[in-house]
C-alpha cells in the first residue's frame, strides 16, 4: 500500500434545492466523516470538504416551483442543509458554495485552461427553444410521451415510470414545461469534451491502477460495484458530452459569443471541490495546491452510484487534460439506501428528512449515525425501517455499549466511591476474549476502516463492547466484592481500560457518545489518539470517575409511531397526486371498504402537533381515528363535519392510541379538504 502524506477527501456537493434526507447522509456523508475522523485520530494530515451544488437546472426549476429566486432557493437550503450537517456532527473543514465568486473564477478559469489547450470541440446543433419565453429549454424543463412506456409526462432527460434515460428528441409531443407550449428547434452553439479519445487511458487506470504503466492506485482497494459500472460505461463506448449549456443561472461561459450560456453543472460542480479547498487554504494559512497537485496526497470521492460516472469517468479526464491535477486514488461510492420497503423519493415527500429527524429526536443524533452506519448500502441496497431504528437503540446501544458503561461508573461509585483502585498489571487479561495489542482489535477495526467496510468496523467495535459486558457478567464483581476487594477492583479496572479503548474506537461513528464517555469516565482528551488503541493501561491507577450517567435511552413503540404513520400518508397522497402508483386489478380496489361517516368530537394528541384523536359515527358504530390533520382545521369546526373512511385499515397504535380507520382527504399543495358527498347522504354508506 503507498504511502500518503496527506489527504483529500470530498463529498458529493448535495444541491441546494431541497433538504438532505437519511439515504443522502448514508451513502455520502457519513462513510466520509467516519473515514475523515479516523483519520485525524490518527493524527494525519486531512481535509475534509464539501459544499451546496447551487447552479444548473436543479435550482431553477425548483425556483419556478417554489415561486422565488434561484438566489433565495440556493440560500434557503445552503443553510438548512449546512445546519444539518453540523447538527448531525458531519465535519466537514468547510462547507463551500458553488455560487461563490471564488468557486465562479475557479470554474471558469478551468474552462479557459482546457479552452486554450484546444481540448473542446465547437459545434451547432438543433435544441428545443421556447418562443414565448424566449430561452433553449434545459432537458428538464421538456416533457412528453415516453417512447418506450408511452407515460406521457417522461422528461427531456429520463422518464420516471420505466426510467429509460432519454434525449429531449425522443419525446413524442414535446410541451415546454415554461409555457406548457409545444418548443421549436433552434440552432444553437455548445462546447463538447470527447470522451472517447479518453477511453484507452481510463480502461488502463480503471483496470490496472496504471497510467501508461506506471502505477497510481491498487484496483484491488476499489468496490466491485464501483469498478463493474464503471467498466460497463467503457465497454459501452464514450461519446462526446457538451460541457456548455443555455440557461441563465450557472457560471457563465468565458467566451466572446458565448452569451446566455453557461458551464454545464456537471463541469463545475466537481470544480467545487478545488474551490471550495482554496477557501479553506486562504482561511487556514495552508497550500491548497498540495492537496490537489501533489502525488503523496490522497484523494477520495465519497459519493452515492448515481455519481460515479461522473467521478470516476468525467471528472477524472478533466483533472488529466489540465495536466497539473492528481487523479482519485479511490472512490468508495455506496448504493442507495431504501425507506420502509420503498424507494426514497424527494418529489413524492417519501424520506426521513434530516432537519425533521433533528427536531423530533434532537438526543438521538448518534443512534441515527450508528443505525445508518449499521446500515450502510455498502456493496448493495439497503433498508432503513423505524423498528430497526428502534430495535438498534433498545438492543444493541442501551443493552450493550450503554449497559457496559453504566454497570462500570456505578459499580465503581458503590464499592470504591468512584476511585479505581484496581491494578492494571494484576488483572487477568486472559479471562476476556479480546486481544490487545496493535494486531488484536485495534487491527481489526483498523483493516475494515482502511477498506471503506463500515458496518464490520463498527460491528467490531461492538464485539470489544460484548467480550467487556460478558467477561463482567461472568465475574461477578457484585459476588466477589463480598469475599476479594482486591480482585473487585482488578475486574473494574479492567473493563474501565476496555471503555477507554472503546471511547477512541466509537469515536468517528459516534462523536456524541464519545465526549460523553469522556465526560463519565472522567477522561482526558489527550487519549483520543488512535496508538492507544489496544492498549490495557490508558487509565492510570486510583483514576477517579464521575457519577454514571446514562449514555443511551431506552425508546418504546410510540416514540416511533408518529414516524411511520407520516410516511404512510405521505406517500399515499403524493402518489396519487402523481399518478405514479403501479395499477390495481378491480378486486384489489374491492377490498377497501369505504364509508361515510361523521364526525362527533375531535381532541388533540398529545405531545403530537399534527395529530387529532376524532370519534367517528359510521352508521352502525363509533370509530376512534388518529389523523395528521391537526394543523389544517380548527379543532371546533370538525363536530358535525362528514367524511369518507376507510374503515378496513388495520388498526395502528399511534401515540398510544389505536386508530381504526383512515379519514381520507384531498390535497393540493399544503391544503386538504374533507372528500364528502355533495348532498349530504346518511353515515354509513358505502363508498364505491
Ligand atoms: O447528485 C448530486 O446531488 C450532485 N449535486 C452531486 C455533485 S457532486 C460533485 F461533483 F460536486
Ligand atoms: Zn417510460
Amino acid at each position: 500500500m503507498k504511502n500518503y502524506k496527506r489527504y483529500t477527501i470530498t463529498s458529493a456537493l448535495p444541491y441546494a434545492n431541497g433538504p438532505l434526507h437519511v439515504g443522502h447522509i448514508a451513502g455520502a456523508y457519513l462513510p466520509a466523516d467516519i473515514f475523515v475522523r479516523y483519520l485525524k485520530l490518527k493524527e494525519k494530515d486531512v481535509v475534509f470538504i464539501c459544499g451546496s451544488d447551487e447552479n444548473g437546472a436543479a435550482i431553477t426549476i425548483q425556483a419556478k416551483k417554489e415561486g422565488r429566486s434561484p438566489q433565495e432557493i440556493v440560500d434557503t437550503y445552503h443553510t438548512i442543509n449546512k445546519k444539518a450537517f453540523v447538527d448531525l456532527g458531519i465535519d466537514f473543514d468547510i462547507f463551500h458554495r458553488t455560487s461563490s465568486e471564488l468557486h465562479h473564477e475557479t470554474a471558469s478559469d478551468y474552462f479557459l485552461k482546457l479552452y486554450e489547450k484546444g481540448v473542446f470541440e465547437e459545434k451547432t446543433s438543433k435544441q428545443y427553444y421556447d418562443e414565448e419565453y424566449e430561452q433553449f429549454l434545459a432537458d428538464r424543463y421538456i416533457k412528453g410521451e415516453c417512447p418506450n412506456c408511452a407515460n406521457p409526462d417522461a422528461y427531456g432527460d429520463q422518464c420516471e415510470k420505466c426510467g429509460r434515460s432519454l434525449s429531449p428528441l425522443d419525446l413524442i409531443n414535446p410541451l415546454s414545461t415554461l409555457s406548457e407550449k409545444p418548443p421549436v428547434l433552434r440552432e444553437t452553439k455548445h462546447w463538447y469534451l470527447p470522451l472517447q479519445q479518453h477511453e484507452k487511458w481510463l480502461r488502463e487506470w480503471l483496470e490496472t491502477g496504471k497510467i501508461d504503466g506506471v502505477e497510481q492506485h491498487d484496483p484491488a482497494e476499489w468496490k466491485k460495484n464501483v469498478l463493474g459500472q464503471c467498466l460497463s460505461w467503457l465497454n459501452d463506448g464514450l461519446h462526446e458530452r457538451s460541457v456548455t449549456r443555455d440557461l441563465s443561472w450557472g457560471v457563465n461561459v468565458p467566451l466572446e459569443g458565448a452569451e446566455g450560456k453557461v458551464l454545464y453543472v456537471w463541469l463545475d460542480a466537481p470544480i467545487g471541490y478545488i474551490s471550495a479547498t482554496k477557501q479553506w487554504a486562504a482561511d487556514n494559512a495552508k497550500d491548497w495546491k498540495l492537496y490537489w497537485q501533489d502525488e503523496e496526497s490522497k484523494l477520495l470521492h465519497f459519493i452515492g452510484k448515481d455519481n460515479i460516472v461522473f467521478h470516476c469517468i468525467i471528472f477524472p479526464a478533466i483533472l488529466k487534460t489540465h495536466g497539473d491535477y492528481i487523479l482519485p486514488a479511490n472512490v468508495p461510492a455506496n448504493e442507495f439506501m431504501n425507506l420502509e420497503g420503498n424507494k426514497i423519493s424527494t418529489s413524492r415527500n417519501y424520506a426521513v428528512w434530516v432537519h425533521e429527524f433533528i427536531d423530533d429526536f434532537p438526543d438521538k443524533i448518534d443512534v441515527l449515525r450508528y443505525m445508518l452506519c449499521a446500515n450502510m448500502p455498502e456493496t448493495k441496497d439497503s433498508e432503513f425501517t423505524w423498528d430497526d431504528f428502534l430495535a438498534k437503540n433498545n438492543n444493541e446501544l442501551v443493552a450493550i455499549l450503554g449497559n457496559l458503561v453504566n454497570r462500570v461508573a456505578v459499580l465503581t461509585h458503590k464499592y470504591f466511591d468512584g476511585v479505581l483502585n484496581g491494578e492494571s498489571n494484576r488483572v487477568d487479561w486472559g479471562k476476556i476474549d479480546l486481544e490487545f495489542g496493535k494486531d488484536g482489535f485495534a487491527s481489526k477495526v483498523e483493516n475494515s476502516l482502511e477498506q471503506y467496510r463500515f458496518r464490520e468496523a463498527l460491528n467490531e467495535v461492538m464485539n470489544v463492547a460484548r467480550a467487556a459486558n460478558k467477561y463482567l457478567t461472568d465475574e461477578e464483581p457484585w459476588k466477589r466484592i463480598k469475599v476479594n476487594e482486591e480482585e473487585t477492583a482488578d475486574i473494574l479496572m479492567a473493563c474501565a481500560q476496555i471503555i477507554a479503548n472503546i471511547t477512541i474506537l466509537i469515536r468517528p461513528f459516534m462523536p456524541f457518545t464519545s465526549e460523553k464517555m469522556i465526560e463519565i469516565m472522567n477522561l482526558d482528551s489527550d487519549i483520543l489518539k488512535w496508538s492507544n488503541v489496544g492498549s490495557n493501561s490508558i487509565v492510570k491507577n486510583g483514576h477517579r470517575i464521575n457519577k454514571a450517567e446514562l449514555l443511551f435511552e431506552k425508546m418504546d413503540e410510540t416514540m416511533i409511531e408518529e414516524q411511520k404513520a407520516k410516511l404512510v400518508t405521505d406517500n399515499l397522497e403524493v402518489d396519487a397526486a402523481t399518478n405514479t402508483v403501479p395499477e390495481i386489478s378491480f378486486d384489489e380496489f374491492q377490498k377497501m371498504d369505504i364509508r361515510i361517516g361523521t364526525i362527533k368530537e375531535a381532541e388533540k394528541v398529545e405531545k403530537a402537533d399534527k395529530l387529532l384523536k376524532l370519534k367517528v359515527d359510521l352508521g352502525t358504530e363509533v370509530r376512534t381515528i388518529v389523523s395528521g390533520i391537526a394543523m389544517h382545521f380548527n379543532i371546533d369546526d370538525l363536530p358535525g363535519q362528514q367524511v369518507s373512511v376507510l374503515t378496513n385499515l388495520a388498526p395502528r397504535k399511534i401515540r398510544g392510541v389505536l386508530s381504526q380507520g383512515m379519514i381520507l382527504m384531498a390535497e393540493h399543495g399544503d391544503t386538504l379538504d374533507f372528500i364528502v358527498p355533495k348532498n349530504g347522504i346518511s353515515d354509513g354508506s358505502k363508498v364505491s
